[in-house]
């Protein structure tokens, strides 16, 4: 079943990697598909792609870095389609470095595509639905990098304000219609070559592959999932995970409020159990031995 007829779509960075699976999958579904990519070329190979299969596509080279560059690709679709239902977010990249030795510019460059770049190019979007009036769909990508990766404090940063921007775009355009989501995907791409395992001896390619991404932005997408909004979904290989958001947990009162020594008694007998794992590869709490000087080992 075809469940995207009619709609009109923008998918960033999806000259390859899980953009283009998601673009080819959407067109499938019925989608005409603004294939954006800062490389040109990339682009226009998915859009032949896209057009030998039957489907309808136009590229676009825009770097989404920049309010003109996100504002020229959406205003793409418009020009192309006469109008758009449906923005993902995908466009990405990696200046991966240890927070000790991360430098200004390694941080900048990750937070201007993913987090500026998703800002942009969802703020134009929102503003085309709002003045379409039929409501909309926006698919961010954040990671599952954003609880904490070792060497990741850009992308670390840039995937958990995406995560926090999709919460609050949520709120903010019910009114309109339009539903925000993200996903967090895997997959073998450029993007994350030599860093993937698999397990049972597979080969990472054969397990992570960018199309198994697709099927959940093709979902968030249609009128099915018009009760899904403010939501992070894990995805990849061969899994389906809701992500829990951050919540208010344990949470105790004081009379008149805390003082030092209340909080250090409290500390001791009623929080420290209340730890519990972070980091993407989710270890228990790592700490309870305390965390020490490298002179005090
Ligand atoms: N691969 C994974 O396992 C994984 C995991 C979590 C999140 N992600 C996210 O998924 C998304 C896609 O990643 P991928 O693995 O397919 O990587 P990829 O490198 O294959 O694709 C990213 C694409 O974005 C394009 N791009 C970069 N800057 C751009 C700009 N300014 N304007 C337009 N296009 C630009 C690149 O040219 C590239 O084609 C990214 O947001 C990434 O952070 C990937």
């Amino acid at each position: 079943m075809r469940l995207l007829e009619g709609k009109r779509a923008v998918v960033t960075g999806a000259g390859g990697g899980i953009g283009r699976a998601h673009a080819r999958l959407l067109a499938a579904h019925g989608a005409a598909v603004v294939v954006n990519d800062v490389d040109a070329a990339r682009a226009a190979a998915v859009v032949a792609e896209i057009s030998a299969a039957g489907g309808s596509a136009v590229a676009n080279g825009d770097s989404i870095a920049s309010r003109a560059g996100a504002e020229a690709l959406i205003a793409a679709c418009v020009d192309a389609f006469g109008g758009i239902e449906l923005l993902v977010n995908n466009a990405g990249n990696l200046r991966d470095r240890s927070f000790l030795k991360m430098s200004d510019e390694e941080f900048d460059a990750v937070w201007l595509v993913h987090v500026k770049g998703s800002f942009w190019c969802a703020q134009a979007a929102a503003r085309q639905m709002q003045a379409q009036g039929r409501g909309g769909v926006i698919i961010n990508t954040s990671s599952g990098s954003h609880f904490g990766n070792f060497g990741q404090t850009n992308y670390a940063a840039a995937k958990g304000a995406i995560a926090s921007m999709t919460y609050t775009w949520a709120i903010e355009l019910a009114r309109f219609g339009i539903r925000v989501n993200a996903i967090c995907p895997v997959a073998a791409t450029q993007m994350t070559h030599g860093l993937m395992s698999a397990p049972d001896g597979k080969a990472p390619e054969q397990l992570w592959l960018p199309e198994r991404n697709a099927p959940l932005v093709v979902y968030l997408a249609s009128e099915e999932a018009a009760n899904v909004s403010g939501q992070v979904f894990g995805v990849g290989g061969e899994r389906l995970a809701h992500i829990v958001q951050p919540h208010y947990g344990k949470t105790l009162t004081h009379d008149g409020g805390w003082t030092v020594d209340a909080i250090r008694e409290c500390f001791q007998r009623e929080m420290l159990s209340e730890f519990g794992a972070f980091g993407i590869f989710g270890k228990p709490y790592p700490f309870h031995d305390g965390v020490h000087a490298p002179d005090e080992e």
